[in-house]
Order: C-alpha cells, then structure tokens, then sequence
C-alpha cells in the first residue's frame, strides 16, 4: 500500500514535472519594459544627443565603469525569455521639472518629458503590441531631485527643515503623476523604485548626511501615501477604463538600497569615505585631463555620484530582481 502510494506520488511529480516544462515552453510572454529615470538608469540617451559621460573613463554611455542595472536585467531576463526595452532616462533626469536646469544640462529630462517621448513612440507605433506583450514600466529618480532642492535651499540660506518638507511634497507630487499618467495611459504594471539613500554617496559632506537621510526617510513615507493615493483613483476609474486595468508597485523603500553596498562580495573597499575619482565639475561637463583609481571595483562609488558596475549587479539581480519577481513583474524561472 504504502508502495503503491509511492509510485502514485512519483507518477504525479513526474506528471507535474512534465506540465511545468510545457507551460514554459509555451511561454510566449514578451516582457516590454519602459524605462524611466536619471543617470543611475540611463543606457545612452545623453551620450548620443551629448557626447557626455566622457567615452574615456565612462562605459558606452552608462554614468559607470561596465554595464547599469538596466543592462544586467535585461542580460539575466533574455538568457530565457523575449525581453524589449525601451529607456528613457537621461543622466540629469529628474522628477520635478523645477529641478531642470537645462542650461547647465541641456540634455536633462524630467519626468513629463520622458513620459511624453514615450508617449509619442506608442502613438507612432514605435512599441510592438501583440497579445503576448506585457507592458512593464520601471521609473527610478534615485537622487537629483532631492540633492538639487537641497543644494538651492542651503545656498539661498533657507530654513533646511521648510525646504526639506517642500521638496518632499514636491517629489512625491511628481512621482504621483508621472505614475497616474503611464496608468492612465495603457501601461497596467507601473512599477516605481524607491529613492535611493542619497546620504551614503561621497558627494554628501559629513556634516549633512543626518540631514539628508531624514530627506530621504521623509520622501519614503511621502511616497507610500501617495502611492496609496494613485491605487485607490485607478480603482474607482470608470469599468473597461485603461485606468481601472492599472496598479502601482512600490518597490519597497530606501532602506534595501542601502543594504545592498554592505552585502556586496567580494566586499567593497571603499563606500561613503571616497569614490575612485571625483568629476571636478560633473560627469555632465568634458572635463579632459580626469585620472581615474586603478581598481574601480573595489569602490561602491565610481564617481562621487555614481555607483560602479558591480554595485549596479548586485542592486540588479539581488536587490531590484527579487523585488520585481516578488510582484510577478518579472518572471521567476531566472
Ligand atoms: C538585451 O539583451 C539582449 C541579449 O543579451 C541583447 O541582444 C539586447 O541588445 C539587449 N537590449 C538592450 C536594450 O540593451
Ligand atoms: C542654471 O545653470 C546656469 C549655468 O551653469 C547657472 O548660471 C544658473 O544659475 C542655473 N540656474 C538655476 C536656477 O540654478
Ligand atoms: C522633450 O524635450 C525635448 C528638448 O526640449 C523636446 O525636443 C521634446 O519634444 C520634448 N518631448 C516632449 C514629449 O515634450
């Protein structure tokens, strides 16, 4: 009895084991992701209208040492599966317009632009759509926005505390819209990476990172709520509406972010204390002349803003990818 039982359950596994592989080779899902953000994100899109970072010392127009997180994504999702991606971020990016200035960065967007490019690619048809298509959107304003607003408040000697309160409603006023508009708009997975703990980057003087590590707590509960707020508009939008198909994915908060240069192995050398060089005006600006540190990767920071490649590798596949695969945003099999 208990033999035979034994065999029904190996039948059954094999069965199962059987079914599984079937339904993976049935897969036809073609994961489309839209891509959204700043320098952290961009793969080229500042470099082919700018020539900058500097092709010398940054990697094919990634604000790095080697491929972005976006390149390591996409390498791990396509080794199985039809993977498209369409990126829009641009080094400079930022959420908020009033955090544009496009005369020090004339290839800067901010978050409406790059939804609206996006925009106009879909309506000219730019972006396959079949019925195997998932439409994914991944937005990532890491840091300009909350180290701009900052920046303006300290040098015009205003009350940090009363900037700081504005720049987060701001920020989380921005994000808002820019997710409801891709929501509204056919995208139905929206997924938003938190801010990342801008405190921690060598760009931070000491003295400020308390200050700008409550910034970036704040913008962490500023964004839930709004979030929060998003979902509930899409559930009440009219029956059969692109909205009413749509939700928001908050991918968690700052805090993973910052676990991930600790964790890194073989361990880094070096994370807050100094990068592998600092841009003397900005990876934005061709500034020849720039040596750079002989082990990059023993440095979280690449430059004094930018993490380098394999940083960007761990926050891909250890931090970012479980977190998508969590939310069935990203299929599970890799
Ligand atoms: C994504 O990865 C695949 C496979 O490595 C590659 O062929 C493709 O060019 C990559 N796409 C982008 C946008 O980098
Ligand atoms: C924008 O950049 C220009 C050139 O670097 C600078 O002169 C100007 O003050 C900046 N504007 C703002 C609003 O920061
Ligand atoms: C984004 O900004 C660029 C530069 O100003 C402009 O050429 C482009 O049309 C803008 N895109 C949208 C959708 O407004």
């Amino acid at each position: 009895m208990a033999g035979a039982s034994r065999i029904v359950g190996v039948l059954v596994l094999a069965l199962a084991a059987v079914s599984l592989s079937v339904a993976y080779a049935a897969d036809k899902t073609v994961y489309q992701y839209i891509i959204f953000g700043d320098s952290v994100t961009d793969t080229g899109n500042v470099f082919k209208d700018g020539g900058v970072p500097d092709p010398a010392i940054y990697f094919k127009g990634r604000f790095s040492n080697g491929p972005n997180w976006v390149d390591y994504i996409n390498e791990t999702l396509s080794s199985k599966h039809k993977v498209q991606i369409f990126n829009y971020a641009t080094g400079g990016g930022v959420a908020c317009r009033a955090n544009l200035n496009s005369t020090r960065y004339p290839y800067s967007r901010d978050a409406v632009n790059q939804t609206g490019n996006f925009l106009a690619d879909l309506a000219k048809g730019k972006l396959p759509t079949t019925k195997d298509t998932r439409r994914i959107s991944l937005s990532w304003f890491a840091a300009n926005d909350v180290i701009v607003g900052l920046t303006r408040a300290l040098t015009s000697g205003a009350d940090p505390a009363t900037a700081g309160a504005q720049i987060v409603a701001d920020l989380a006023t921005c994000l808002a819209q820019h997710v409801a508009t891709l929501a509204g708009a056919g995208v139905a997975e929206v997924a938003l990476i938190p801010q990342s703990p801008v405190q921690v980057s060598p760009l931070v003087l000491d003295y400020l990172r308390p200050l700008v590590s409550q910034l970036v707590d704040a913008v962490d509960g500023a964004l839930v709520k709004a979030v929060e707020a998003v979902n509930a508009q899409l559930g009440a939008a009219p029956a059969g509406s692109a909205a009413s198909r749509a939700h928001v994915y908050l991918l968690g908060d700052s805090k993973w972010i910052g676990r991930i240069a600790p964790a890194v192995r073989p361990a880094f050398k070096y994370i807050s204390e100094n990068p592998c060089f600092v841009n003397p005006v900005s990876s934005m600006v061709l500034t020849p002349g720039i040596k750079v540190c002989e082990n990059p990767n023993d440095y979280a920071f690449y430059d004094e803003i930018h993490p380098s490649t394999t940083f960007h590798k761990w926050f891909a596949l250890h931090g970012l990818l479980p977190r998508l695969q969590l939310f069935r945003l990203a299929p599970r099999d890799v």
